[in-house]
């Protein structure tokens, strides 16, 4: 790819774009919106199922140490009690009485005061001089209620992590499909957290899909384990595009760790604007918490015997836990350029084409006869096997960049010639260099472009 190296300064041309090309709209939208929530649409839905896929693919489908699963989202109490989300799972919360802003105490500097002759000054909750109350522990779960009577013994939780669906399956996975450690369990799913600061467009919001695997290893292995997936999801971002300046992997200090974790790896890119170098990914070192609380509190026991070695043990485990709305961001913003070209700049989202919402979209330089039935029959026959997209409307020009600004890869244009030469061109978002093809090759073509057999 030719990134031209352009750092947008804040996530606005993102932002704006999304919304304008159907990426992702307010959640509520005719309402005014609602608590920070976002809806994913046309070619947001088409980018986000592409990067669940790739996930899948590099962590499930091309692997034989890994299964997958899909837990149910409402579980058991008893469940968060055991995984210490109901005692530890929380945020300190502080009021600042002056200027009525809420805010999470370990995010004060990022917090703009509310008041605004304040803000004008640059005033952040730490610096501001107004009123604040002690922080709080605030439980992030969000409660429910199972059954048509609002009484306390029904209470249930929304799952703020996949990850313990995988752990209260672990014995049910493994005597199943009879997989040994070191092997892992992945799972994608919505989760939700009652985020006290919600924001910076997709980045936080209170309902989520999360992307995340258990690897069950024997005690004892599971620093070289660790290190290994570190490498492999850092890599991940990085083949499928994301510029190896803007990501950074880094071990947490030991006063960040969640309650759970024996250590953490966090992957960050290096987001515009005031979030900075920020968590995409954390890939946790869990040791046996999980299994053992379980274990405890259901009183059945999750161990593993290993009949080579004639000993029981409970696994140790590698969780890598990745974000997919914050990987669609990441996605979207380190592949967004702008070019100067002639009088006006081109915009173009230099996707992976892994990861680009269409694929293809197919042109046929005029509305007149017989172009658009032979344009319509090339992508009649494109579409069992790739996205596509037809478009007949305004400049050949024009409808480039609106192509390029989605980051489709590949155009082709089906011209007069087409009709006697039985040949198209195909153009490259990128290079913006073009080649003529004929159309009984023009699906072998096109695959070898994309690159699909790597994918
Ligand atoms: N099971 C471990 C776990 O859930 P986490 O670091 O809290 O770990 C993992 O979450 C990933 O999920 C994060 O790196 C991020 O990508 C995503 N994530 C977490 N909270 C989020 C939120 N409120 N909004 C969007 N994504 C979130």
């Amino acid at each position: 790819m030719t990134h031209s190296g352009h750092q947008i300064e804040n996530m606005e041309p993102i932002v704006s774009l999304a919304k304008r090309r159907g990426f992702v709209f307010q959640g509520s939208d005719i309402y005014g919106g609602f608590g920070n929530s976002w809806d994913y649409g046309p070619l947001g839905v088409l980018m986000a199922n592409n990067v669940k896929a790739a996930w899948w693919r590099a962590m499930v489908q091309t692997r034989d140490d890994m299964v997958g699963l899909d837990a149910a989202i409402l579980m058991s109490p008893r469940v968060w009690e055991a995984s210490g989300h109901v005692g530890h799972f929380t945020d300190p919360l502080v009021d600042c009485t002056t200027c009525k802003i809420r805010f999470r105490a370990d995010h004060a500097e990022q917090t703009a005061c509310g008041n605004p002759e304040w803000h004008r000054q640059g005033l952040t909750a730490v610096t501001c001089p107004g009123v604040k109350t002690e922080a709080r522990q605030f439980n992030m779960m969000f409660k429910t209620f199972v059954g048509p009577l609002e009484e306390t013994a029904a209470v249930a939780y929304l799952r703020p992590e996949t990850a313990q669906g995988i752990f209260v399956n672990f014995t049910n996975v493994q005597q199943t499909t009879r997989k040994r450690p070191p092997f892992g369990i992945a799972q994608i799913g919505k989760s939700f957290r009652n985020e006290i600061t919600p924001g910076n467009f997709i980045f936080r919001t209170r309902e989520f899909e999360q992307m995340e695997m258990e690897y069950f290893v024997t005690p004892g292995t599971e620093r070289e384990w660790h290190e290994y997936w570190g490498a492999q999801r850092i890599g991940w971002y990085q083949r499928l595009g994301v510029r190896p300046e803007n990501i950074r992997i880094r071990d947490l200090p030991k006063e960040d760790l969640a309650h759970y974790s024996l250590g953490t790896k966090e992957i960050e890119y290096r987001f515009p604007g005031g979030l900075g170098w920020a968590e995409l990914e954390g890939v946790a070192s869990r040791g046996d918490y999980d299994l053992r609380q379980h274990s405890e509190a259901a009183g059945r026991d999750l161990s593993y015997y290993d009949e080579e070695r004639k000993e029981r043990y409970l696994p140790y485990v590698i969780e890598p836990a990745a974000g997919v709305g914050r990987a669609v961001l990441v996605f979207l913003l380190d592949a967004y350029d702008e070019e100067p070209d002639k009088a006006e700049t081109r915009v173009v989202l230099r996707l992976h084409p892994a990861i680009a919402p269409i694929k293809v979209a197919i042109l046929p330089l005029s509305r007149k006869e017989p172009l658009p039935q032979l344009a319509r029959e090339i992508v009649a026959s494109l579409r069992p096997h790739l996205m596509v997209d037809y478009d007949d409307s305004q400049s050949i020009g024009k409808r480039y960049r609106r192509q390029d600004e989605i980051g489709t890869p590949l155009c082709v244009t089906v011209d007069f010639e087409s009709v006697n030469d039985g040949a198209v061109t195909i153009r490259e978002r990128d290079a913006m260099t073009q080649e003529r093809v004929p159309i009984a090759g023009l699906l072998p073509a096109l695959r070898e472009k994309l690159g699909m057999d790597s994918w």
